[in-house]
């Protein structure tokens, strides 16, 4: 099992304030994630420059694409992106479509789940060639008072059993992470806990800290 990777989404709402960010943070970071917010707001530029100021790192573009699979994942591979999310309830033939762009770029779809799925379906996105996850804890969720619970470590263990790779995001911080230590998650996911923290570098060693303190070395 590898240990999780870190991942920093930037929900900026504008590319200026997000590329200050990666400027600081990308040594620290393992993915970079031109976030929803950054793609509504900047569109497909954001993915455009992040990668040309980051050439070696993994960036991902979190469009949550519900249709015109190819169309989108065009959009953001040609950009430069390594991996797009499609949401859980696109229909079948957006995520085959986006996985087939996706691949002709080397790139990859990751399944962003909310709201309601089942792991029938799950199934079936194993079947179109998908094998990567995103376990969502929503932002509107979170604030009207939504918590990890055992229910969720439970879902994303059995994703895991089933041959998904498992990213884990949703108001994380640093001491979130420990609840976790049994799973074989593929990346965390932080955004304003990193980009809004009073120290960014700083909250970005904690989250390292976290994940090496966890997942410890038989996980290198
Ligand atoms: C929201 C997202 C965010 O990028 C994700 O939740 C991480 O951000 P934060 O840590 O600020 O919650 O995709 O839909
Ligand atoms: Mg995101």
């Amino acid at each position: 099992m590898k240990r999780p990777l870190l991942q920093i989404a930037l929900d900026h709402l504008d590319l200026n304030s997000a590329l200050k960010t990666t400027e600081l943070l990308a040594p620290e970071i393992d993915v970079l994630e031109a976030g929803t917010i950054l793609c509504y707001a900047e569109g497909m530029r954001a993915v455009e420059h992040i990668r040309r100021n980051h050439p070696d790192h993994l960036i991902v573009a979190d469009l949550k694409a519900a249709d015109a699979g190819s169309v989108l994942a065009d959009m953001v591979f040609s950009r430069g992106a390594s991996w797009m999310t499609v949401i859980c309830c696109a229909p079948y033939p957006t995520m085959e479509q986006a996985l087939k762009t996706a691949r002709a770029y080397q790139g990859d779809i990751q399944i962003e789940l909310y709201g309601d799925w089942t792991f029938r379906q799950a199934q079936r996105w194993l079947d179109i060639g998908i094998t990567q996850a995103i376990y969502h804890r929503g932002r509107d969720d979170q604030a009207a008072g939504k918590g990890w619970d055992q229910e969720d470590l439970d879902k994303i263990q059995k994703l895991s059993e089933m041959g998904f790779a498992v990213s884990v995001t949703g108001g994380l911080v640093p001491k979130d992470l420990a609840q976790f230590n049994h799973l074989p998650v593929q990346c965390f996911i932080a955004g304003r806990s990193l980009y809004g923290a009073p120290d960014p570098i700083r909250a970005a060693a904690e989250f390292r800290t976290a994940i090496e303190q966890e997942w410890p070395k038989q996980y290198e």
